[in-house]
């Protein structure tokens, strides 16, 4: 089988390499093909990925292009890990929300609205491509906010399932604290994308959870950045991106008085560059595990094997609500345990969802709707709904100043400004 990895040039494309080749017999593949308009991060990466499934003996060919067309014509999956703008557009979701007195991060808030505002147009225009050159080809989505942008590909009608590395994280971290091997361990994971709580860790069926808390609490909330006594009195673990809103103040006060993520993000990826650009370099760098994709790789090949290879076992994914949460839309699109096969992924039934959390997954839940019809419809006035709509943000005074100052410095992403 052919695989499309477009924003195959970047630099986390080498953990991908390295999932392919440590997990070939799961996922057989003839050939990768990188997608991406930046020629130079092509030939680089390229190069790399190429040495990297030489030394590891993979049969797969490697082949690089700018051309989408070219890329995903004859796939039978495709892999979207882009990023409209680069660091450099993200240091601008990370930062200008600040100004308004709320938290920058490019997924969540304003800077999450402005992410999705430049991408999913991108996206959709490369969904229809893959759609009449690789008819039947699924495509697994990594490019963030992928909660918006897994819904944007559905409601077009594609085969498209939304993927995060928040919960193969989770999974290996708690097997590692229980000393078992990971695929032992479920999670009873419920939400939005960045947004959820492990309701449940199920250790060959059975509910550790409660001992977990009690045992490794300190450390566990320290990896998530929250106070112990909050997954103490939850009985769950939320993910490290509910520290942006159950401290949300905190993290506007240290994010103004440090670097932003994408400006240390640009750092990595200059070394990492300059090490693939290396021709002795064959291996996966060390320096990528500074990166937050651990484990992408692994949850890449476990969806795709399970959709090609109709395996119908439970993995984490984006994918239509359908029910799952009563209090959510039906098209919503959710992040929970689901059933994946040739059809897709089908939830699993979840419990009901306690007041603590249901209202603040109803709450985003609309705000990304809101987000989306922004994104498909252009306008400063829908930006602004979005920003009112959500949680962090949700008074006048900020969405009005930040809907004119996210247009205005995205201007040149956005086909409608
Ligand atoms: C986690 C999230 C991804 C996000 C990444 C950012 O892996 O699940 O959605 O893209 O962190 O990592 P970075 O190293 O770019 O800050
Ligand atoms: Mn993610
Ligand atoms: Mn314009």
């Amino acid at each position: 089988m052919k695989l499309a990895v477009v924003g195959g040039g970047s630099t986390y494309t080498p953990e991908l390499i390295d999932g392919f080749a440590r997990l070939r017999d799961e996922l057989p593949l003839s050939e990768i093909a990188l997608v991406d308009p930046d020629e130079r991060r092509l030939s680089l990466v390229g190069g790399m990925a190429a040495r990297m499934l030489a030394r590891a003996g993979h049969p797969a060919t490697l082949t690089t292009t700018t051309s989408v067309e070219e890329g995903v014509a004859g796939a039978g999956a495709v892999l979207l890990q882009l990023r409209v703008g680069g660091q450099a557009a993200r240091n601008v979701d990370e930062t200008l929300p600040l100004e308004c007195g709320c938290v920058g991060q490019e997924t969540t808030g304003a800077g999450g609205l402005a992410k999705a505002l430049r991408t999913v147009p991108v996206v959709l225009d490369i969904a229809e491509k893959a759609r009449a050159l690789a008819p039947g080809a699924w495509i697994v989505d990594f490019t963030n906010p992928v909660g918006i942008v897994t819904k944007a590909l559905l409601d077009a009608g594609h085969r498209a399932i939304g993927l995060c590395n928040v919960a193969i994280g989770f999974q290996r971290r708690f097997a590692a604290t229980l000393g078992v091997s990971p695929e032992r361990v479920r999670l009873g994971h419920v939400g939005l994308n960045h947004l959820t709580w492990e309701r449940a860790v199920y250790l060959d069926g059975e509910d550790v959870l409660p001992a977990l808390l009690a045992g490794h609490a300190d450390e566990i909330a320290a990896d998530v950045g929250l106070p112990a006594w909050v997954l103490r009195r939850l009985g769950s673990v939320p993910s490290y991106y509910l520290r942006y809103f159950y401290e949300h103040d905190a993290v506007v006060d240290e994010q103004r008085a440090g670097p932003s993520r994408a400006a240390e993000v640009a750092a990595m990826e200059s070394a990492l560059l300059d090490l693939y650009a290396d021709p002795s370099v064959d291996t996966k760098p060390a320096l990528l595990e500074q990166r937050g994709g651990a484990f992408y790789s692994e949850a890449a090949v476990a969806l795709i094997a399970s959709l090609v290879g109709d395996r119908g076992d439970t993995q984490v994914v984006n994918t239509r609500n359908n029910g799952t949460l009563p209090f959510l839309d039906d098209d919503a699109v959710i992040e929970v345990p689901a059933a994946v096969g040739a059809d897709g992924a089908v939830p699993l039934p979840v419990g009901p969802v306690e007041p603590l959390y249901r209202g603040l997954i109803a709450h985003v839940s609309a705000y990304e709707s809101l987000a989306l019809e922004a994104a498909l419809h252009g306008g400063e006035e829908r930006v602004r709904d979005a920003l009112l709509a959500h949680p962090l943000i949700g008074q006048a005074a900020p969405a009005d100043g930040l809907a004119a100052r996210l247009v205005e410095a995205n201007r040149d992403f956005l086909p409608w400004a």
